[in-house]
């Protein structure tokens, strides 16, 4: 008897809005977390979860540098199929251009722009054995205003609403879901969102109301949807916390840093990137081929590639930047 493996799909479209000007020059998913591209722990994830099959969904702004990452795939273990959407209409529009490529099987969607610490494979085997429609993992949060949330009344969902103003709890959906071909169909009958947008949270909600059959889990470790800069500066200091590193900073390939220079904890440095003297860093992502100097101290700052920052030398106070691809400033 042949088995058939489950796909996988990621989400590595839309336009980035909220994180630019990181984003002016190619996709959030691509930006480094501990000096990798976040969508590659996505990946990571699905294929050591034994799922190798995975589509990428790609559109908007730098759509092709997704590709001249990743290739076919093979470098990452995995088989990558490319599936263009047109504009962002949403998570269930994306999801339902796949619905040739995922055939009649179980399947597994992943948003790029989210980071998961655990491993995930015991919540796709429990769904590749369970009879549920689709099961989703829930992540307690904050801010429950910010996600898909879902009302969880003994043990059952009984409803998931999109960013709701008055949330009836701080369960988050958060953006990994294990579905059922049963939501191409629920995805045909949906109407966009005041977002203008194809919610797979009413999708969900929609199959949820039909069958009564969602299952769910929860996520106790750690979790992230990398929406803001802050949220891209935390999961970077929790992969550095990972990767053991006893300084708590990650440096690339061919950097100069001075020896005077002080990087400190939390901070990630792309390769060819020169810092010179006297120059201070903390809890910071430069990526790769900067130039920093002139006794900078920098802190709390995401730095994007070829930028040059120049200091006076004089001022020493903390600095924060936010800064897109190539950016030049003098102090
Ligand atoms: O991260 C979890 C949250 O993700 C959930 O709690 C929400 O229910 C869900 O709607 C989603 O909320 P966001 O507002 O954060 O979604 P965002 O627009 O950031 O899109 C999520 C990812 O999917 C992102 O990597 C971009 C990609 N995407 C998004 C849209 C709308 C696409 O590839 N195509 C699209 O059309």
């Amino acid at each position: 008897m042949s088995v058939i493996k489950m796909k996988g799909i990621i989400l590595h479209g839309g336009h980035g809005t909220r994180l630019r000007p990181l984003t002016h020059t190619g996709p959030k998913q691509l930006l480094p977390i501990a000096n990798k591209p976040m969508s590659q722990y996505c990946i990571e994830s699905i294929r050591d979860a034994d799922i190798t099959d995975i589509a990428i969904i790609i559109g908007g702004l730098g759509a092709n540098k997704v590709r001249e990452y990743y290739g076919n795939g093979e470098n990452f273990g995995v088989n990558l199929t490319y599936i263009e959407q047109d504009e962002p209409r949403g998570i269930a529009h994306a999801i339902r251009l796949c619905k040739e490529f995922i055939n009649n099987e179980k399947f597994l969607v992943f948003l790029g722009d989210n980071i998961i610490q655990k491993s995930i494979t015991g919540f796709v085997e429990n769904f590749t054995k369970s009879d549920y429609d689709a099961t989703v993992l829930l992540c307690e949060v904050d801010n429950p205003s910010r996600f898909g949330i879902a009302d969880v009344e003994n043990e059952k969902i009984v409803k998931i609403t999109e960013k709701p103003k008055k949330p009836a709890s701080n369960l988050a959906v958060t953006g990994i879901y294990l579905l059922t071909p049963q939501i191409f169909e629920v995805i045909d009958n949906l109407k966009p969102s005041w977002r203008n947008e194809l919610e797979i949270t009413d999708a969900l909600d929609n199959l949820l109301k039909q069958n009564d059959n969602i299952g769910y889990e929860i996520i106790t470790d750690y979790w992230k949807d990398t929406g803001t800069p802050e949220d891209i500066l935390n999961a970077n200091r929790q992969v550095l916390e990972n990767i053991c590193n006893q300084t708590g900073s990650i440096i690339g390939k061919n950097c100069k840093i001075d020896e005077s220079a002080l990087i400190g904890r939390n901070v990630s440095i792309g390769d060819d990137t020169i810092i010179s003297s006297d120059v201070v860093i903390e809890n910071s992502i430069i990526m790769s081929g900067c130039k920093i100097d002139g006794g900078l101290n920098i802190k709390d700052s995401i730095i994007s590639a070829n930028c040059h920052l120049h200091g006076n030398n004089k001022d020493k106070t903390k600095k924060v930047f936010l800064l897109g691809e190539g950016t030049k400033i003098t102090l």
